[in-house]
């Protein structure tokens, strides 16, 4: 890891903004292998020195990874003229990162978004060479038919070059409601997939990215850390 600034250490450590670690550390709190450290700008390996703030061990991390649970109302951005953004769900202690979201949800969608500094990674999942697996709750307003199955299986024709690549629909008792798998990230892809086949869509919830289930426990617009597990499992491809 590329030596850092203590000021970023101690504010991304500490989920702390750059100002108030600049605080802690002019008031002697912060030390650099059990010596108290004043300089700000004081460049050191994290992977080679013990950092502590009032006596606390601290980790720290280059870059950061969280799970929203997206309510509807909400567009999937860091900024909008009209709209509130996602971004105004977010604790005060995770908004000064700069995180944004992998990929969007519609204003209407709910569920799973990642969210994450890491440009390269974002990048890596996002390009429309991986086909990322996406998994989605649905409701409908009429019933889903095995036909449906078959038809997204094969790929169906929502106005692009191309048919749509194959999609999972695993149709629920009640027909109205099922899951889709999808690994394309097309404007309103499932929308499109679903009135290709002459039903509205009228819920959408994402419940799975790639490896990443939505937390059952997270409330709608919660937020909380990915796991080293979770994140090892986003990353696990890029080496
Ligand atoms: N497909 C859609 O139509 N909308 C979403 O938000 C996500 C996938």
């Amino acid at each position: 890891m590329a030596n850092v600034r203590l000021d970023k250490f101690i504010s991304s450590a500490m989920a702390v903004t750059r100002s108030e670690a600049h605080t802690l550390i002019r008031r002697g709190y912060v030390a650099v292998d059990g010596k108290p450290e004043r300089d700000i700008g004081k460049k050191l390996d994290p992977e080679k020195v013990s950092v502590t703030c009032r006596g606390e061990s601290l980790n720290y991390s280059e870059y950061h990874y969280f799970m929203l649970n997206k309510p509807d109302g909400y567009i999937c951005s860091t900024e909008d003229m009209r709209d509130p953004t996602i971004m105004e769900l977010l604790p005060d202690s995770v908004k000064h990162f700069d995180i944004f979201p992998v990929g969007r949800l519609d204003k209407d969608t709910f569920g799973l978004v990642i969210l994450t500094d890491n440009g390269e990674l974002a990048h890596f999942l996002l390009s429309p060479k991986r086909h990322v697996d996406k998994r989605y709750y649905l409701e409908t307003d009429l019933p889903m038919t095995e036909n449906d199955v078959i038809s997204l299986e094969k790929g169906v024709d929502i106005g692009e070059k191309r048919l749509t690549l194959p999609a999972r629909l695993e149709i629920c008792e009640d027909n109205n409601k099922a899951y889709i798998t999808i690994c394309e990230g097309k404007f309103h892809q499932i929308k499109r997939m679903m009135e290709s086949l002459g039903k509205k869509v009228i819920y959408l919830e994402r419940v799975q990215f790639d490896e990443i289930k939505l937390d059952p426990d997270l409330e709608r617009g919660e937020i909380r850390e990915l796991t080293a597990q979770e994140i090892a499992s986003l990353l696990k491809n890029m080496a």
